[in-house]
């Protein structure tokens, strides 16, 4: 029998929707720490095959949710082009810069990548084996302008504003590292795909930060360029795109990007959602990851309401963002039951 997942993908109305979660493997559980800590660090955990493979499972394990993502990070596409990256605790990342020609011009070839992301690889072949057979493997990468913020600015940014002002003064050297960043990610999410990646999802975690024509130009066109290269290539493989902050721009996505799916943030109502997004094809999403730390009765509802919202068609339950190192991982149980038994 098709996996739930594949057959909302397909575009299938399901009684109950198919679930999982954004960072599902992650610190708020102990597992996961104890994986990490055994790891050494971050970096070490994503590129060793059978301690990543390890930590994918364990939110199969503890939960049974439908789909597992594999473990992995969006920065190791720009490390894998000749960027350094290292993680600095309870800060985040950080990356050597990419702002001039001769630094867009030091990149690695295509053809050098792989010498970097083959371990990721690994996992995922480890994982086609592994995981139970009714659970989705999902393979992913970020957007290309998500990518580039961090690639541009060395580290996360609250408005973006370095990789905006490339854009605005050197439009030349911003669009050739989008490019870059887009070819690399059509070969990143195509050897995932051969290795055994049954979806792939693409985190445009920063597209709200475009304004008017740049959100066409920097979120959607490469988007659409990734989405048809690996359509062309891997027929069968679902794409779920996930433009964060898209807001009224949700509407039309999927026809604009080609993707089978569109993530939904917690900006915009299920309700709006059902009515503006969900009847050009499937949605994904969309609880506030906060109610993973509060849970109780509030939890419950927005579940609820959530699920009816979308009940008439297709829909994957997801949180509208990443679950939080602070959340409560009984919480994560509640919102199952609730899904699957009201
Ligand atoms: O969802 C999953 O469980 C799969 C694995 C996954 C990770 N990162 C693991 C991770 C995925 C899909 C990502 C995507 C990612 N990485 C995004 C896009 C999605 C989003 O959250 O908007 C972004 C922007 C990144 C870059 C990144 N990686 C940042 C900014 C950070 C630091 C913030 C933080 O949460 O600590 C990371 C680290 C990271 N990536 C962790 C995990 C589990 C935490 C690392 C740790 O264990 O210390």
């Amino acid at each position: 029998m098709t996996k739930t997942i594949l057959r909302a993908l397909a575009g299938e109305t399901l009684p109950t929707p198919p679930i999982w979660m954004m960072r599902q493997a992650g610190r708020y559980l102990p597992e996961y720490k104890a994986t990490r800590a055994q790891a050494g660090d971050f970096l070490s955990l994503c590129y060793n095959p059978d301690l990543a493979a390890e930590v994918t499972l364990q939110p199969i394990r503890r939960y049974g949710f439908d789909a597992a993502i594999l473990f992995a990070d969006i920065l190791l596409l720009p490390q894998a082009l000749g960027a350094d990256l290292w993680f600095v605790t309870g800060e985040g990342p950080r990356l050597s810069t990419i702002t001039t020609p001769s630094e867009l011009d030091a990149l690695k070839p295509l053809s050098a990548i792989d010498e970097t992301l083959s371990p990721i690889y690994e996992t995922v072949r480890i994982l086609a084996q592994e995981l139970p057979a009714e659970t989705t493997l999902i393979g992913f990468a970020g957007a290309p302008w998500t990518v580039a913020t961090y690639m541009i600015a060395g580290q996360g940014t609250p408005d973006q504003g370095p990789a905006h002002a490339l854009k605005a003064e050197n439009r030349a050297v911003f669009q050739a590292l989008i490019d870059r960043i887009t070819e690399g990610t059509i070969h990143y999410l195509s050897r995932q795909i051969a290795a055994g990646a049954e979806v792939v999802k693409i985190f445009d975690s920063w597209a709200g930060s475009l304004q008017g024509d740049d959100f066409h130009d920097f979120a959607i066109a490469p988007t659409a360029r990734i989405v048809a290269a690996l359509k062309a290539k891997h027929p069968d493989t679902p794409i779920i795109a996930f433009p964060r902050g898209a807001g009224e721009r949700y509407t039309g996505l999927h026809a604009q990007t080609g993707a089978d799916c569109i993530a939904l943030d917690d900006g915009v109502t299920a309700e709006w959602a059902a009515a503006h997004v969900q009847t050009a094809g499937c949605v994904q999403g969309n609880l506030k990851s906060s109610h993973m730390v509060t849970g109780g009765a509030d939890l419950v509802g927005e579940t609820k309401r959530i699920c009816a919202a979308f009940a008439n068609g297709p829909h994957i339950f997801n949180l509208g963002h990443g679950i939080t190192p602070d959340a409560d991982p009984k919480n994560v149980a509640l919102m199952i039951e609730t899904i699957r038994n009201g």
